[in-house]
């Protein structure tokens, strides 16, 4: 089968993303010509590194700056010491970052070429389901503080997407997990997403091609998330912080997030009981786990979200499968509506 094409028109930059399977050997050949005659930093984890690092297919002078895997390596530190190896290097604002991993390293060196030298084209090479499908598109780039999480930013779009979905077959079973917990959410924000994973047998390349149509209409609406992109965030005021409170992997964190938002929306009689149940069977299918903590234990991390603008915190809710409404909360009574 040949390759998806979706086009990302977006104010910050048009790019393709281009989904198939064995392009990391053929990414070469997706690179615009500009860059093949300067020099290419590749930014990747010890563990992609090790299993792709040779496969990855590119001409130029080309480095590699390989960092710890995990959030842990998502800081200024980080950021800092590729900025210092790309200064040694004589890195210009003419040459190419790659980022070549999960959204840990695609969010990195994203902010890394959001900042060097005041920005630098940089390209995503994602390798897991949560970077193939969410992060590498759209452009939002940031790192973390010790105090709250991509507090540090900027929106900067890629030049290109390549995501080769066979690099999927090495990845460990809980990141599968993990990246399902996203389209999970993409699933109960557009029905065709819903019917294209609510059988037996799923075409992963249609799933991965459906879930980045979905986010690029959102993006090019609202690259900076002003208004309508909000609705990405189904799941994740809770996903947040339970991610941040017990240390949950993102997208396991965010279908736990979406499991009590459903459940808040069918008890206040916002979601109707068949589309509920629709629902929850999907949830069962895929093995996303219920929250099983009080769910008030997680207000006071909600009301630092970074989302929160005078006093108001926005929770995006499901009115059913492909119908979400972004509904303005009191920050100090926003729990009534979830116990
Ligand atoms: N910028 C955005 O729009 C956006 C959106 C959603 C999430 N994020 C961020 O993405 C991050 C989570 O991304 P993630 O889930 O991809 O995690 P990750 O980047 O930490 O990758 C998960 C693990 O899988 C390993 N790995 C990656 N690809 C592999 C492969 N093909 N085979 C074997 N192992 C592989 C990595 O080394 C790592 O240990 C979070 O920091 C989150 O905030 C960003």
């Amino acid at each position: 089968m040949g390759n998806s094409v979706i086009e990302i028109n977006s104010k910050n930059g048009s790019y393709p993303v281009i989904i198939g399977d064995g392009l990391i050997n053929r990414v070469d050949t997706f690179i615009p010509e500009k860059y093949k005659s300067g020099k290419i930093l590749v930014v990747t984890d010890v563990n992609v590194n090790r299993l792709y690092a040779k496969k990855l297919s590119l001409s130029g002078e080309v480095y590699f700056y390989v960092v710890k895997a995990g959030e842990k390596s998502k800081n200024l530190k980080t950021v800092e010491k590729i900025t210092e190896f790309m200064l040694d290097k004589n890195f210009s604002r003419t040459d190419l970052i790659v980022a070549l991993g999960g959204g840990v390293v695609g969010d990195i060196a994203g902010f890394t070429a959001a900042i060097y030298e005041r920005g630098i084209d940089f390209v995503q090479i994602p390798t897991t389901l949560l970077a193939g499908t969410d992060s590498s598109v759209g452009g939002k780039t940031a790192v973390n503080l010790s105090k709250g999480k991509n507090i540090i930013g900027a929106f900067k779009a890629p030049v290109l997407v390549v995501f080769d979905t066979e690099t999927l077959y090495t990845l460990p079973e809980e990141e599968i997990k993990s990246g399902l917990g996203e389209v999970i959410k993409y699933a109960l924000i557009d029905g065709k997403i819903f019917d294209a994973i609510d059988k037996e047998a799923i075409d992963l390349k249609e799933v991965i091609t459906l879930c980045v149509e979905c986010k690029k209409r959102y993006v090019e609406e609202d690259e900076t998330d002003l208004s309508i992109r909000a609705v990405l965030n189904l799941g994740h005021t809770f996903g947040h912080a339970i991610e941040r409170k017990y240390g949950l992997k993102h997208g396991v964190a965010v279908g736990e997030g979406l499991r009590i938002i459903v459940k808040a929306c069918y008890d206040k009689g916002v979601l109707p009981k068949d589309e509920y149940e629709k629902i929850i069977a999907l949830f069962d299918r895929y093995g996303v786990e219920k929250f099983d903590k009080p769910v008030a234990d997680l207000f006071p991390a909600i009301k630092f979200d970074k989302k929160i603008r005078n006093g108001k915190l926005n929770v995006v809710l499901i009115k059913g499968v492909g119908k979400c409404e972004i509904r303005k909360f009191d920050v100090e009574k926003f729990g009534a509506f979830f116990i």
